[in-house]
C-alpha cells in the first residue's frame, strides 16, 4: 500500500491566523502531541523572522524524537543558515525553501525577472542541499502559475538536488480536478535520478482545501501539508484531521496507509484550540462537538437500532471519549497528572504542581472539573506565565443608572503595582478604559465573545477579545477564563494589552 506523509504546519502556517501567537512552551507542547497523533513531519516556524521563532524552532528540534522537523526559508542565504542553525540539533533535519513563481507575484512582489527566479531557485536549493539531506522546494502560488514554466522551476528545483516537492494552492484558488490534474503533469514530465516525494499544500479560501488534497493524493503526491483544525491565514489550511478520516474510512477508495494515531485527533484538536485561542465550530468534520449528535427523531431511531445507518465515523475511533470522568476536591495529584497526560500535556515538575494549585483553587469553586475545565486551565497557565503586566485586583462599582466605575491594579515583573480607576457605559467598558489607562495603550476593541465553557450554572465563562492597534493595523488576541464573567473579560483585556505593548516595545 501507498504510504502517504502527513507534514503539520499549525506552528508556521497556523501561526499566520491572525491574532495568533503561540509561546515557545505551547509550541513545545503541540509539537510532543502531534508526534503522539503520529505527524511525520512538523513544520516548527520560520527561523528567521524573529528571535522566539528560532528559539522554538530550536527547542522543538531539542524535544522531537521521532518525527522530521522543518523550517522555513526564503531563497536567501542567510535564511538558510538561520534555519541550519535551528535545526542542527534535530534527530532527522529538513529545510523548507520557497520562492514564488506566478506572474503576479514574479512582477508586483519579487519584481523578478523568469530567469532571475530559475536561477534564485538554482543557487539556493543548492546551497541548502549543501546543509542537509531533506531539501523540500515550494513554488509559491503555484496553482496559479504558467503549467510550462512551473514544471521549469520544479525540474531546476530538483536538479539542483530538492528531495521534496511541495506544490501550493497558495491563495485557495485551485478546483480539486484541476488541482489533481498539476500533480500528475509535474509527476510525468519532471525527471530525477534520485528520489521525489510530491507534497500537497491548500488553503481553503474557496472551502476546498481537503478536497484538493485529497485529489492530490489521487494523482502521486505521497505527503499532504496541513493544519490542526485547519487553522491558517485567511480561511486556513487542510484539516490534517479531515485527510486522515478520509483516508481510513475510504480505504476502499484511497489504498493508502499514514501512521496517524486516529484515536488522538480529538484531543490534538482540543489542545491546538485551546492553545491557539480559536475555537473548533461545533459542526466541524471529525473533532466538532455536533460531528457525532443525531438530533432528529428518525436519525436516533436509526442510529439506535445500527448505529451503522447514520454513523460512518464511531466517535471513539477519533478518540471522542462517551463517558471522561471528571475530577474533583478529594481527586489527589496522581489522578490529577494522568488526566493531564492523557489530555496530551507533558508537564514539567514545576508545571506540575502550579497547575495541581490552581486546580484545587477551581476545585473549591467547582463540583466537577471536566476535561474542558482543565484544558482551559492549563493554557490560562501557560499564557499568563509569559504575561509581563498580571492582573492583581478588579473591583467593579455597579449602578443601574448612570455611570460605571471600575478600580484596577496590576503587577509588573518587579512585582510593582499599578492602580487605575475610570468609568464607563458599562462595567465591561468602565474595566477595559481603566486597562487602558494602565497600559497607557488606546486599542480598538474589534471583537469580544463570551461563551460557557461547559454546561450548568457553576460553569466558567471563556472570553476572547480582539485588539486592534491602529498605528500598525496589527491585531492581538486574549482570552481569560474565569467563574466571574467580569474578571474573565478583565484577564482577556490584559492578555490582548500584554501581546500589543511587547509587540510595540520589540519594534
Ligand atoms: O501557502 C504557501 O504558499 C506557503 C508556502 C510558504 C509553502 O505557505
Ligand atoms: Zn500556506
Amino acid at each position: 500500500m501507498r504510504k502517504i506523509q502527513f507534514f503539520d504546519t499549525t506552528l508556521r502556517d497556523g501561526e499566520q491566523t491572525p491574532g495568533v501567537n503561540f509561546n515557545t512552551k505551547e509550541k513545545v507542547q503541540i509539537a510532543l502531541q502531534l508526534e503522539k497523533w503520529g505527524v511525520d513531519v512538523i513544520e516548527a516556524g520560520f527561523p528567521i523572522a524573529s528571535p522566539g521563532d528560532f528559539e522554538a524552532v530550536q527547542a522543538i528540534a531539542q524535544a522531537i524524537k521521532k518525527m522530521t522537523v522543518t523550517g522555513l526559508a526564503r531563497c536567501q542565504k542567510k535564511d538558510i543558515d538561520r534555519a541550519y542553525e535551528a535545526l542542527k540539533d534535530a534527530v532527522d533535519p529538513q529545510i523548507h525553501v520557497f520562492l514564488a513563481t506566478s506572474e503576479i507575484h514574479m512582477q508586483y512582489k519579487l519584481k523578478m525577472t523568469r530567469e532571475e527566479v530559475l536561477g534564485s531557485i538554482s543557487e539556493h536549493v543548492r546551497y541548502a542541499r549543501s546543509l542537509f539531506e531533506k531539501v523540500q522546494f515550494s513554488p509559491e502560488d503555484a496553482s496559479r502559475t504558467e503549467k510550462d514554466f512551473l514544471l521549469e522551476a520544479v525540474q531546476t528545483a530538483i536538479d539542483a538536488g530538492a528531495t521534496i516537492i511541495n506544490i501550493p494552492d497558495t491563495v485557495g484558488y485551485s478546483s480539486p480536478s484541476e488541482y489533481g490534474q498539476l500533480f500528475k503533469f509535474l509527476i510525468e514530465n519532471s525527471h530525477s535520478e534520485h528520489e521525489i516525494i510530491f507534497s500537497s499544500h491548500c488553503h481553503d479560501d474557496l472551502g476546498m482545501a481537503t478536497a484538493n488534497a485529497l485529489a492530490a493524493i489521487e494523482n502521486g503526491a505521497n505527503r499532504v501539508e496541513g493544519t490542526v483544525n485547519g487553522i491558517g491565514e485567511r480561511a486556513g489550511n487542510t484539516a490534517l484531521e479531515e485527510v486522515a478520516l478520509a483516508l481510513a474510512i475510504r480505504k476502499d477508495f484511497y489504498p493508502c496507509e499514514s501512521k496517524i494515531v486516529l484515536n488522538e485527533a480529538k484531543r490534538t484538536s482540543e489542545l491546538v484550540s485551546h492553545l491557539s485561542g480559536i475555537p473548533v465550530p461545533k459542526n466541524k468534520a471529525i473533532v466538532g462537538d455536533n460531528a457525532y449528535a443525531h438530533e432528529s427523531g428518525i436519525h436516533q431511531d436509526g442510529v439506535l437500532k445500527n448505529p451503522e445507518t447514520y454513523e460512518i465515523i464511531t466517535p471513539t475511533l477519533v478518540g471522542v471519549k462517551q463517558n471522561s470522568l471528571p475530577l474533583g476536591k478529594l481527586s489527589g495529584r496522581h489522578a490529577f497528572t494522568s488526566k493531564l497526560e492523557e489530555l496530551g500535556y507533558q508537564l514539567s515538575e514545576e508545571e506540575s504542581l502550579e497547575a495541581f494549585k490552581r486546580f484545587k483553587a477551581l476545585a473549591d469553586k467547582k463540583k466537577q472539573i471536566t476535561d474542558k475545565d482543565l484544558l482551559a486551565l492549563l493554557a490560562d497557565q501557560y499564557r499568563e506565565e509569559t504575561e509581563k503586566y498580571k492582573l492583581a485586583n478588579v473591583q467593579v462599582h455597579y449602578s443601574s443608572t448612570g455611570y460605571q466605575g471600575a478600580i484596577i491594579s496590576i503587577t509588573d515583573e518587579k512585582n510593582e503595582t499599578k492602580v487605575a480607576s475610570q468609568i464607563g457605559s458599562g462595567s465591561i467598558q468602565a474595566i477595559y478604559n481603566t486597562i487602558d489607562e494602565l497600559f497607557q495603550q488606546t486599542p480598538e476593541l474589534t471583537d469580544y465573545e463570551i461563551q460557557a465553557l461547559t454546561g450548568g450554572e457553576d460553569a466558567q465563562a471563556e472570553v476572547h477579545v480582539t485588539l486592534l492597534d491602529q498605528e500598525t493595523n496589527n491585531e492581538f488576541r486574549g482570552i481569560g477564563v474565569d467563574f466571574d464573567v467580569l474578571q474573565a473579560s478583565a484577564k482577556a483585556y490584559v492578555q490582548a494589552s500584554n501581546h500589543l505593548k511587547q509587540a510595540k516595545e520589540s519594534i
